[in-house]
């Protein structure tokens, strides 16, 4: 794996400013947090630093105010969510750079931990304008960046700062692109993917990477209705994109030409309609759909089948569910594979990898998200990875 330096080398840090990219774009209602994964993943980082003796400046996005002040997304609405993980107090800081934060740090004491204000309220964020991330730059001895899900961003203080001080990945950061490489970079074979979701189209380069490297491809979701379609099965009016046949036709063969299987359901759980418990909902073969019904989930022979293939694999990638796993009963086989999947883990025989917003809920909703090898909370960061691409972020951490 290509290296990047971690706290491990930082040396004395005591009385030192460290600028921390964190990501704290946490799920808000009426003004509150709802949800703090995002800021207890970065919680041992910061600590680390303070406890250190560090002067801990938080740079991190919120929302998407595309350069300009909005009230509704100032980082100060996350002061008490990140306060309450970390046990401490912060000190809000109105700006990013200048005079605000040169005053700040007048009073700062080693381990005190400020949190700047939103960094997209500026435009020079997001054109990772050299001259902003200079400005913030002056501020501090060291960048540490640990925001691996806005790390797909070449913005100033996801890219433009690694270039303008001695930068670090923090421990976030470090234990994803551990857990990344040994599920992709480098992992043990044979190597199992899961990808569902409703489209193929927002996942076509995520196929495309795949089906050169992975043993087994097993889709589910909307996707796999398209695959189905594409193998001329009659999928009624399941969600499907029939315009991509001919793209998921050229998938299928480059899987068979590096020795990827492709694994279908060939049963499946339909109803009539997309409700709970619909009074139509039945299980029957691919080959058995009606016009009127549509695809909802993988049914139960399908699904044993998947966890065959499973405990053959040493290694699990997991990004989408395998059906409408929000709406009972169509959560079945997401949940079966998912609990598989994390015994063989527990067992020892498999190393899983899972990430993606649909897949996290769809974990917790398995109740074993706890059991996976590693379970990425970035969403766009996530696929661009799973795309096989560079992630500018990770890419000036690497360099610098
Ligand atoms: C996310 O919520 O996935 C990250 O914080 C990135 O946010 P963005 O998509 O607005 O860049």
């Amino acid at each position: 794996m290509a290296q990047f330096r971690t706290l491990d080398e930082l040396g004395d840090v005591h009385s030192k400013v460290a600028l921390v990219r964190v990501d704290l774009n946490l799920p808000m209602a009426d003004g509150r947090a709802t949800d703090l994964t995002r800021a207890r993943a970065v919680a041992p980082t910061i600590l680390e630093l303070a406890d250190a003796g560090a002067k801990v400046l938080l740079l991190a996005h919120f929302g998407r105010p595309k350069g300009e002040r909005h009230s509704t997304m100032s980082t100060s609405y996350l002061q008490g969510a990140v306060e309450e993980v970390l046990g401490r107090k912060l000190m809000y800081i109105s700006e990013v750079s200048g005079p605000v934060v040169e005053q700040a740090l007048t009073i700062f004491r080693p381990g005190d931990i400020g949190l700047l204000e939103n960094t997209r309220f500026w435009p020079g964020e997001e054109k990772n304008d050299p001259e902003f991330a200079r400005a913030i730059a002056a501020h501090g001895d060291f960048y540490v960046n640990d925001a691996f899900s806005a790390s797909h961003r070449a913005h100033a203080s996801t890219e433009g700062l690694a270039h303008l001080l001695p930068a670090y990945a923090g421990r976030a950061m470090q234990a994803e692109l551990e857990a990344l490489d040994k599920a992709l970079g480098n992992p043990e074979k044979p190597v199992a993917a899961v990808v569902g979701g409703a489209k193929v189209s927002t996942k076509l380069a995520v196929l495309e990477h795949l089906v050169a490297r992975v043993d087994h491809l097993i889709i589910g979701g909307g996707m796999a209705n398209t695959f189905l379609a594409a193998r001329g099965v009659a999928v009624g009016k399941s969600l499907c994109e029939h315009e991509l046949t001919a793209k998921v036709e050229e998938i299928m063969e480059a899987a068979d030409r590096a020795a990827c299987t492709v694994h279908l359901p060939y049963d499946v759980v339909i109803a009539t309609e997309f409700a709970p418990n619909p009074p139509s909902l039945r299980t029957c073969n691919v080959h058995e759909v009606a016009s009127e019904e549509m695809i909802l989930d993988v049914g139960p022979q399908a699904t044993e089948a998947l966890a065959d293939v499973l405990k053959t694999c040493r290694t699990l990638i997991w990004n989408g569910p395998l059906g409408a796993f929000e709406t009972p009963p169509f959560d079945v086989a997401t949940v079966a594979l998912a609990r598989t999947a994390a015994a063989l883990t527990r067992e020892g025989s498999l190393v899983s990898v899972a990430g993606g917003g649909d897949t996290v809920a769809a974990l917790n909703h398995a109740g074993v998200a706890q059991e996976f090898s590693y379970v990425s909370t970035a969403g766009g960061a996530f696929l661009e990875w799973m795309e096989g691409r560079e992630l500018p972020g990770v890419a000036a951490l690497l360099r610098s």
